[in-house]
């Protein structure tokens, strides 16, 4: 890996405040600059706000306001979240900063001396949306073929750009450079648009239809196309024509984000521009696909935009960090919904995190002396949750070059999983009662070490609830949070003290998406009918602490000596638990096969005649009837009762 990583996002339109688009930039720009720190490279993070042009005039004239007093007030909104969402960009640039502008003016200046900008009279079609001149035959029905509104014909004299003498070195440069659009269906993408004639850029704007930008310096009358302008913050911002030593620190850029939407700018403009000025392309320009509302697309015009702050209000920055991650293939488009949030958090968090972590650190405190111990022989099954771990280090590591950080979250999520499994297997509680001591310190430790590791793997996504982790688990100082410390296999962890903090993630209501959190709303109470008696009440806060699940029975077989009892073997989603269940003689083994029976999930584990039992079995009992509560329909083992 390059021991260097210099990642950008784009500058956001400071037209209004962000929203979960932006945010998802941001936080995977941010979740990259922590990976490649922690695996100790110099790494410097850019982002800012695009302030120039006609979108923030129009703005700022709907609110009444100066465009610098509009740019002002609305790129705190911009700087808030960053702050709130734990962004560690080392620079925030906005396009009306000094030196950038500086910057921008020197540029123009170089390009006009060197003939590589003319003026010229033009006619053309121009979108005021989308700030973008179109020739005749662009036009689709008449009509921006980009957002399809109306657009005006318009005649002047303008400043160009030659562009088009860049045509066939860019066409040769993508097609030879394999790793510089990514992912490759978007560099043929780009490879298809540089298949017609590439012109000349207009990259001036008379005063007399817009003030708001940058003044060319060899005409009074223009600015600077915003494009133009926008795109120089990422030279600008690591210190170009400014501080040469830190601009050949950093240039050229490792890896640039992008959304699809802004393609063509990147990949056609951007990469000329650098040529004309004689300076190396940026390693990879990668664009993500665009976060959709349901099945359709986030627009303002439609309001269905979501907001960054209401989620994280609701749910915790780093489950809002964690869906933004796991839930986009970055190649790919991705769809919002409150309910696969929600499922996504009960599963992968409250469920399958946090009661691991909760698993390891109570038999640490109960059986151990609250230390995580040293192992003793290591069997199979020890070493394979380990070699998991391995893997999902490897994993999330090839996928820093290919930004499939969802394959590496998920690897990280198998190693979770079958360490809870490795958990039911290897059943601690039992050998702590049958005294197998040797064999409960290795188990504590092997599922801590993994839970170790996965606290490294996952703390660039939730940085805080992992250092929560890393402190319930002891491990600071000692044991660094860093992929390089994953690499030292000296780096164990056994001897440390743990911490009982409370449950990491705290399940979200499906009945009430919008509580999240928060605790479940009291339902008045009604008046008691006479089959409770008033001091048999319980306050939903109470009922809501009882687990109840579907479960499904993949074994059922008598218990000797008990002939009431029936040993169990079942699934409740993912995981295999036993059951003693005491319905021996109302139902035969056989009988109970195969069934979808409802449990008691968070019943604390006992031991009944010697059989462990995870969990109680639900019945309706009248007199001598005893029959299972089941669910109707096709509902799958896991799903929760409520
Ligand atoms: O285009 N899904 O700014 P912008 C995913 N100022 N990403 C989204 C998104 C969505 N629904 N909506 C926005 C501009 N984004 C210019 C850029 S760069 C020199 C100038 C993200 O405020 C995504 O990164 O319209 C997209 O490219 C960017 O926000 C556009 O932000
Ligand atoms: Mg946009």
């Amino acid at each position: 890996m390059d021991k260097k990583f210099y990642t950008t996002t784009p500058i956001y339109y400071v037209n209004d405040k962000p929203h979960i688009g932006h945010a998802y930039t941001t936080v995977l720009a941010d979740v990259l600059s922590r990976f490649h720190r922690s695996a100790g490279d110099a790494t410097f993070f850019l982002t800012g706000t695009d302030e120039h042009g006609q979108k923030v005039q129009k703005a700022a004239e709907k609110n009444n306001m100066d465009c610098k007093q509009h740019c002002d007030e609305t790129v705190v909104r911009f700087k808030e979240l960053w702050d709130v969402l734990g962004i560690t960009n080392d620079r925030f640039i906005r396009t009306t900063d000094e030196y950038h502008k500086t910057v921008v003016q020197k540029v123009l200046q170089n390009l006009y001396d060197r003939d590589l900008i003319y003026r010229a009279e033009y006619t053309g079609w121009y979108c005021v949306g989308c700030e973008r001149f179109f020739t005749e035959k662009d036009l689709v029905d008449g009509k921006c073929p980009d957002c399809g509104r109306e657009v005006s014909e318009i005649v002047e004299s303008n400043y160009f750009f030659r562009m088009s003498k860049y045509q066939d070195w860019l066409i040769e440069y993508i097609e030879t450079h394999p790793d510089f659009i990514l992912p490759k269906f978007r560099a043929n993408e780009t490879l298809g648009f540089l298949r017609r004639e590439l012109e000349d850029l207009c990259i001036s704007r008379p005063k007399s239809r817009l003030a708001w930008g940058i003044e060319l310096p060899f005409d009074k009358d223009y600015v600077c196309y915003v494009w133009f302008d926008a795109l120089l913050n990422y030279l600008s911002g690591v210190g170009y024509l400014q501080d040469d030593a830190e601009f050949a620190k950093w240039w050229p850029a490792s890896c640039q984000l992008i959304g699809k939407d802004i393609l063509t700018t990147h990949t056609v403009y951007w990469t000329t521009m650098l040529k004309a000025m004689d300076l190396p392309l940026p390693k990879t320009i990668f664009a993500h696909g665009w976060w959709l509302t349901g099945k359709t697309k986030m627009s303002k015009s439609l309001g269905n935009v979501v907001n960054p702050m209401d989620m994280i209000e609701r749910c915790g920055v780093d489950a809002f960090r964690y869906y933004l991650m796991a839930e986009m293939s970055p190649g790919n488009d991705a769809s919002f919904t409150e309910e696969s949030f929600i499922n996504r958090y009960n599963t992968d968090l409250a469920n399958d995190l946090g009661n691991l972590a909760s698993r390891v650190l109570k038999m640490a405190l109960r059986n151990c002396n609250g230390t995580i111990p040293a192992p003793h022989e290591m069997l199979a099954e020890d070493n394979e949750l380990l070699a998991a771990a391995d893997k999902a280090l490897e994993v999330m590591e090839k996928s820093l070059s290919t930004l499939a950080l969802d394959s590496g979250i998920s690897a990280v999520m198998d190693v979770v999983r079958l360490g809870n499994k490795y958990f039911e297997a290897a059943a601690p509680w039992t050998l702590a009662k049958t005294g197998n001591i040797e064999r409960l310190e290795t188990v504590v430790y092997t599922a801590a070490e993994a839970m170790r590791r996965v606290a490294v793997l996952l703390d660039p996504v939730m940085p805080n609830k992992m250092k929560e982790l890393r402190d319930m688990l002891g491990m600071d100082p000692g044991l660094p949070a860093t992929l390089e410390a994953l690499h030292d296999k000296k780096n164990i962890l056994s001897g440390s003290t743990v911490l009982d903090r409370g449950g990491l993630f705290m399940r979200i209501q499906v009945e009430d998406p919008a509580a999240c959190q928060k605790p479940a709303k009291e339902k008045k109470a009604e008046k008691p009918a006479n089959v409770v008696a008033p001091e048999e009440l319980v306050e939903i806060t109470d009922f809501a602490k009882i687990k109840l699940k579907t479960a499904k029975v993949l074994t059922a077989e008598r218990v000797e000596g008990a002939d009431k009892l029936l040993k169990l073997s079942i699934e409740v989603g993912s995981e295999k638990r036993p059951l003693v269940a005491g319905v021996a003689q109302y139902y035969t083994p056989e009988e109970m096969v195969g069934k979808t029976i409802v449990i008691v999930a968070n019943l604390k584990p006992a031991v009944i005649r010697g059989v462990e039992s995870a969990g109680m079995l639900l019945a309706a009992k009248s007199g001598k009837k005893l029959a299972l509560v089941t669910v109707e329909g096709d509902i799958p083992s896991g799903a929760n009762i409520g």
